[in-house]
């Protein structure tokens, strides 16, 4: 049989950030100290920093040379251009907007396209984009097919669309209170599941078909955030896009959407920054009158210039197709350790992370004492690694103030983009792996403190009981 050739990083180290190791003493006191709560630990505590692939990015030489180019005047920046520029090209877009980082975009196109008893139907909700939408008086219809509620599905395409579900709803409620199809690619709480180029042609077709009293038909607004990612699994996975360059696909995929928000902060591969993007003149022209409220100037909205270089140059790398097969490879390279393991996972691996089936793995901790928050901190507390709860504390409650208690119970394993190596991969494995192994050991959590929005980022917990993993947390 032959062997599968391995691929290397396309790219060497030039400089280095030592990453400190702790013991597990100190590693129990951290976690005391932050409630059970990965987000509220000290970073300078964490050994791999699996957290989130937000702002986590190494850039590149070439997007700190660009640095250096920064134009930082108040108006008019030459780097708001370039980044114009970058979108123009890139994305196919029209008009530009900077933001601070995608919520801001989040918050400016949702304040302009939706109005109060608006539905937005999308594909699986993501924590600041509903919370924008909601606080624009919309409601968030949930309209992303079956599979991507189920783990253990094989699809290659879980992110699609449910064209039926969302048929039903335009019957329903009337195209004039959609203001947009809300189509994240790939999908973040899904696992990180893309959506196929078919779904996004027949999407486009449907929402046609339905035209408002504005004569326009439905639109479908992007949240682009993982757009390439998304491009590289279309690459793989879909007939005949097999030697397309992700550029072509990035630019195709754009081409049926009537706009986006984006969070540089992940496939740009910047610390800060994002920027909505739309076809349509009025649209940009609220945009231009919002942003200089909330986030500053059009031609900056928030950022530096160097900031807005540095974003400017980093959409031309997330389209390299070597970057992203290596990209994607690593994260794999993550996800089938554990699955050869017998750790149960979100099946397909998906772009950004792996995702622990956090029900499956501690299938006898009640959802109600919060599974995935307890792996969470027992990883932790076993290696220091930092993963993020992405289950019933981060769906948070509903209108009628109680838990969601999502389908999905999960722990993401989120690999930062050029940061860390693959050794460093085989540490979480071997953690992972040996948690499952004593995992009755693992109990059960309640919270303490819950804040009335996105709880997920300071919420904090106390062991059920104090036996187990837990008999060590001596209260401070
Ligand atoms: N949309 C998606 C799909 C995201 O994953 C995020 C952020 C945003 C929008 C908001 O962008 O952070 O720049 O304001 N996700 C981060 C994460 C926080 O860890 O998944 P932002």
């Amino acid at each position: 049989m032959r062997r599968e050739r391995r691929m290397a990083e396309p790219y060497k180290i030039k400089m280095v950030e030592p990453i400190k190791m702790t013991s597990r003493p100190e590693r129990e006191a951290e976690a005391w100290t932050a409630g059970l709560n990965t987000f509220l630990i000290d970073s300078e505590k964490v050994y791999i920093d699996l957290l989130t692939d937000s702002g986590t990015s190494a850039m590149s030489d070439n997007q700190w040379a660009g640095m250096m180019l920064g134009d930082e005047a108040y108006a008019g920046s030459r780097n708001w251009r370039n980044l114009w520029d970058a979108v123009e090209e890139v994305y196919g877009f029209k008009y530009m907007c900077p933001t601070h980082q995608g919520r801001g975009a989040e918050h400016l196109i949702s304040q302009i396209l939706i109005k109060p008893g608006d539905y937005v139907p999308g594909n699986m909700y993501f924590t600041t984009t509903r919370e924008h939408q909601e606080r624009a008086g919309g409601t968030f219809v949930d309209v992303v097919i079956d599979e991507a509620h189920d783990p253990r599905k094989e699809h290659p395409f879980k992110g699609n669309v449910d064209l039926d579900k969302l048929e039903a709803l335009i019957k329903k409620v009337g195209p004039d209170r959609i203001p947009y199809v809300s189509v994240a690619v790939t999908v973040n709480m899904a696992g990180g599941q893309p959506v196929s180029l078919a779904n996004l042609r027949a999407l486009r077709e449907l929402c046609d078909r339905y035209p408002r009293s504005d004569g326009r038909p439905i639109r479908i607004m992007f949240d682009a955030t993982r757009l390439a990612e998304n491009a590289y699994f279309i690459k793989e996975r879909e007939p005949g896009y097999q030697d397309t360059p992700i550029r072509s696909i990035v630019r195709e995929m754009m081409s049926y959407g009537d706009g986006c928000t984006m969070s540089g902060k992940k496939d740009n591969l910047v610390n800060i920054g994002g920027f909505a993007a739309t076809n349509e003149r009025e649209v940009y022209e609220k945009l231009t009158q919002m942003v200089v409220v909330f986030e500053g100037m059009p031609t900056y909205g928030g950022l530096a210039g160097r900031d807005m270089e540095a974003m400017a140059r980093g959409i031309y790398e997330m389209v390299d197709d070597d970057y992203m097969a290596f990209r994607i490879g690593q994260v794999r390279y993550l996800g089938r350790q554990l699955m050869g393991a017998g750790v149960p996972i979100v099946r397909p691996i998906g772009g950004h992370a792996v995702f622990l089936d956090a029900r499956a793995f501690l299938d006898h901790i009640p959802q109600s004492e919060y599974p995935a928050q307890a792996l969470a901190a027992a990883l932790y507390v076993d290696s220091g690694v930092r993963g993020m709860e992405r289950g019933n504390v981060s769906a948070g409650r509903g209108k009628d103030g109680k838990e969601r208690f999502p389908k999905l119970e999960l722990v993401r394993l989120t690999i930062p983009r050029r940061v860390y190596t693959n050794s460093h991969m085989d540490v979480v494995a071997d953690s992972v792996i040996a948690l499952y192994e004593g995992r009755e050991g693992i109990g059960g959590l309640k919270m303490v403190y819950e804040p009335p929005q996105l709880r997920f980022f300071t919420a904090r917990f106390k062991p059920v009981k104090a036996e187990g993993l837990w008999g060590f947390v001596e209260e401070r």
